[in-house]
């Protein structure tokens, strides 16, 4: 496995892979791995003959009052874990490459509309951070296919949208949810957590999960769902930022139960925001 910084580096490598007739797969993450990110690795090994791993904490995504400095970073132990998955790259730029003339003057991604609900009405400009990031790492590493999870299904859909837009060709495919036993799914930011609030965080899958089991048996006032949902969670501690059900494909509030749909939530506990959907 080579650790890659350098972008002239990368491109070498990529053109003695290209004219060896050999596929590649990105799998972009910000480090400090758990099993699901090692679940997308898995799934890019399966798609193609070279597997690169970007690891990025990137600062254009995260707002000013977030958690960019405290955001855990453990590349001894990443590294290993991608090892072991037989991972031929970890690409680990540094600022200076990726943004070289400094973040206010960045050309910008911007994929209109998805990126303001959800999680960007209360992250401003975070969705913007990630759409042009992701889009310097497919020009950099030029994946025929590119592996994004589930867990995070907005970035997903934006990302969607951003190769459908700028014909980047390349195919996204998403990875379903990997969780804890009691259903929390597994997120760098858990590490926040205690273990008593582990156990109550599992509570928004919980719910999802009946929320999804109403839809099912044909309950269709969504909005008197959305409403009891919430007042789920919140009496079991956590701060509800969000908890609705959307159209699957643009995540436009839904009309009916008879369009494919997701679930979506995002609920505080203490400091620590967490973030999880169920298809449905
Ligand atoms: P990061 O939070 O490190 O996540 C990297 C990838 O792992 C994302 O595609 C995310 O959806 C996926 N992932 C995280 N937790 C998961 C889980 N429990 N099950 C399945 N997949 C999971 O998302 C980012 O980084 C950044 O925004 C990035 C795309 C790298 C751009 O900076």
């Amino acid at each position: 496995m080579q650790q890659i910084s350098n972008l002239d580096e990368l491109r070498k490598v990529r053109q003695e892979w290209r004219q060896q007739g050999l596929s590649v797969a990105l799998v972009p993450t910000m480090g400090n791995l758990h099993s699901g990110h090692l679940k997308l690795v898995k799934k890019a090994r399966e798609l193609a003959d070279r597997v690169i791993v970007s690891i990025y904490v990137n600062p254009m995504q995260f707002a000013a009052n977030e958690d960019l400095d405290n955001y855990p970073r453990t590349l001894v132990e990443d590294m290993r874990a991608l090892q072991e998955l037989g991972v031929e790259v970890v690409l680990t730029p540094n600022n200076q490459d990726i943004y070289p003339r400094g973040l206010k003057q960045q050309t910008l991604v911007e994929v209109p509309g998805i990126s303001d609900i959800l999680c960007g009405a209360s992250r401003k400009g975070h969705f913007r951070g990630v759409a042009t990031i992701v889009c310097k790492l497919f020009n950099m590493v030029q994946p025929e296919h590119a592996v994004f999870g589930e867990k995070d299904f907005q970035q997903l859909q934006v990302i969607r949208l951003m190769v459908q837009d700028l014909s980047i060709p390349l195919i996204v495919h998403g990875v379903a949810t990997e969780r804890e036993a009691n259903g929390l799914a597994k997120s760098s930011r858990n590490g926040y957590l205690t273990e008593q609030q582990k156990q109550t965080a599992a509570v928004i899958y919980q719910q999802l999960q009946r929320t999804a089991q109403q839809i099912r048996q044909g309950k269709n006032n969504l909005h008197q769902l959305e409403a009891d949902a919430s007042k789920v969670i919140q009496s079991a501690g956590l701060n509800v930022e969000y908890f609705s059900i959307r159209r699957r494909e643009d995540l436009q509030p839904a009309e009916n139960i008879q369009t494919e749909l997701v679930i979506l939530a995002a609920a505080k506990l203490g400091n620590t925001r967490l973030i999880d959907n169920l298809l449905c």
